[in-house]
């Protein structure tokens, strides 16, 4: 059992059964979704996906704070690093690390991942990511990040049987709820949790409009308010 609590837009807490906390994606200053009472009260592991700063943004003060064990790409590792946040593990896809009592794969994303840097220039930070999640007890979940659909999306199906995908369905920046139907049949998966929308006005996709076009099971997180899967 893992209770997983949406702390918006693509901000994750995972708490595992073993009592660990995974923070995937960490943006909490600035994010108009990130629930206003809510505490992050211990990390082990952050995962990053990719550079974006929506994605990025609190990595460095969580990492000041709990001293975690941080995944991202090789690049994105090489940045932090020059900021002082050791602990930092690059990976790159196709490959697997043991995160505490999770082990994680890193997959492909058709994104990008540029690193704006302290001082406003942007920065090259490698290739954007998502992550199958190996739970303990023998259940996969994929985490996209964000992307658009692709058609290896089929790969990480055979190679790790999901049953639960986190999906963004926002429009703009990733794919839109349509996408997000497409990438569901090729992922085979029984459960949608989808992410990256209605954080700004021009992340317009909604839930309800994938449900429509699936027969998944799509499951609406409320920020803050965690669900056991
Ligand atoms: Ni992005
Ligand atoms: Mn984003």
């Amino acid at each position: 059992m893992v209770q997983i609590t949406w702390l918006g837009h693509t901000t994750f807490s995972l708490r595992l059964a073993n009592g660990e906390v995974v923070i995937i994606d960490p943006w909490i200053d600035g994010n108009p979704k990130f629930p206003a009472d809510y505490q992050i009260d211990r990390v082990d592991t952050i995962l990053v996906t990719h550079g974006h700063f929506d994605h990025i943004g609190n990595v460095r003060s969580l990492a000041a704070q709990f001293k975690p064990q941080i995944y991202a790409n090789y690049e994105i590792c090489t940045w932090l690093g020059s900021k002082g946040v050791d602990k930092c593990n690059g990976m790159n896809k196709g490959g697997a690390a043991q995160a505490g009592s999770l082990k994680i794969t890193m997959t492909h994303a058709l994104h990008s991942s540029g690193i704006t840097d302290d001082d406003g220039k942007m920065i090259y930070g490698g290739e954007p990511a998502g992550f199958v999640l190996h739970f303990d007890d023998g259940r996969n979940a994929y985490f996209a990040g964000d992307t658009d659909v692709f058609s290896e999306m089929a790969f990480i199906a055979e190679l790790h049987k999901p049953a639960l995908a986190f999906l963004p369905i926002g429009d703009l920046y990733t794919m839109n709820p349509r996408g997000a139907a497409i990438a569901t049949r090729l992922l085979g998966v029984e459960t949608v949790i989808p992410m990256h929308y209605g954080t700004f006005p021009p992340l317009t996709g909604t839930p309800a409009e994938l449900a429509v076009l699936t027969s998944a099971n799509v499951l609406t997180l409320e920020p803050g308010k965690p669900v056991e899967w």
